[in-house]
């Protein structure tokens, strides 16, 4: 209970500064007030919009959303993916492991496997970084897990002078939701590539949309041995994981 209060006023604080931007708009003039407030406010990356509660491995988990990007609100693949890490830890044992998260959005898939002991690193557009880290620190400073890394990564863009492959190997590559309807896929499956050497296990969870979401499914297959893992079907959610093929097999 106390927990919750302290959470509110956290929260609130960031109400009130939205209040601000809307009652020092001012009441009187030519215009409707709503049209001033729009004038004098201008968003920003990780502007406060809402916030989410889940609940996953124990742990009561609170992400600050906002409309300002695609990266900034939770998407089906995410709450797909976070509930079979949850219940599958037998399938996916993250306790201890190097996981590197791409386009890891409000961060709540990487705060879900840091709760589970996995060593994160959650990258993305420099745009979305503010609220990842915000969500990232607010959810996991007071537990006792181990604290995930936030980093920027622009799929294509400097892998080998920011990851480069000698020091950077990671057990698992994690991405929910990052092939949907954008123009960067053939640079998401080359960065997808490099960081994902031999002994890392890509996990890709996905709503399946598009006939270009299966073109995707059919170029990572020729890449990776790919399992199915799971179906849901309340959100047509398929979740994969893949390991690198060798050179000459299969
Ligand atoms: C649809 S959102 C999914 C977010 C999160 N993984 C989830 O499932 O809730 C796609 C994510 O990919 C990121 N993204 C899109 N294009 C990118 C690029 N070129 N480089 C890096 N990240 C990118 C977005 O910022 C966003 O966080």
């Amino acid at each position: 209970m106390a927990e919750e209060e302290e959470e509110e006023s956290e929260f609130s604080e960031d109400e009130s500064e939205l209040q601000d931007n809307i009652y020092s708009s001012p009441r009187s003039g030519s215009g409707p007030r709503i049209c001033k407030m729009l004038e004098k406010w201008v968003p920003r990356a990780s502007h406060y919009f809402d916030k989410e509660h889940y609940c996953y491995a124990g742990h009561r988990i609170v992400i600050q959303e906002s409309i300002d990007s695609f990266g900034a609100v939770v998407w089906p693949g995410a709450l797909a993916l976070c509930q079979y890490l949850e219940s599958e830890q037998e399938e996916i044992n993250l306790k201890g492991k190097k996981v590197l998260e791409i386009g890891a959005g409000t961060g709540l898939v990487a705060i879900v496997a840091s709760i589970l002991g996995a060593f994160v690193t959650a990258t993305d557009l420099p745009e979305v970084l503010e609220n990842l880290e915000f969500n990232i620190s607010k959810n996991t400073r007071d537990i006792d897990v181990p604290k995930p890394e936030v980093r920027k990564l622009v799929w294509g863009k400097n892998l080998n002078e920011d990851f480069p492959r000698s020091t950077h190997h990671y057990d698992f590559v994690v991405a929910t939701d990052v092939v949907y309807h954008h123009t960067a896929l053939d640079l998401l499956l080359a960065t997808i590539s490099y960081l994902c050497q031999p002994g890392t296990v890509l996990i890709w969870a996905n709503k399946f949309r598009f006939s270009t979401d299966y073109d995707f499914l059919d170029k990572i297959s020729n890449m990776f041995n790919v399992t199915h893992l799971a179906e849901f079907p309340e959100s047509n959610v398929k979740l994969f994981k893949g390991t690198v093929r060798k050179l000459g097999s299969e």
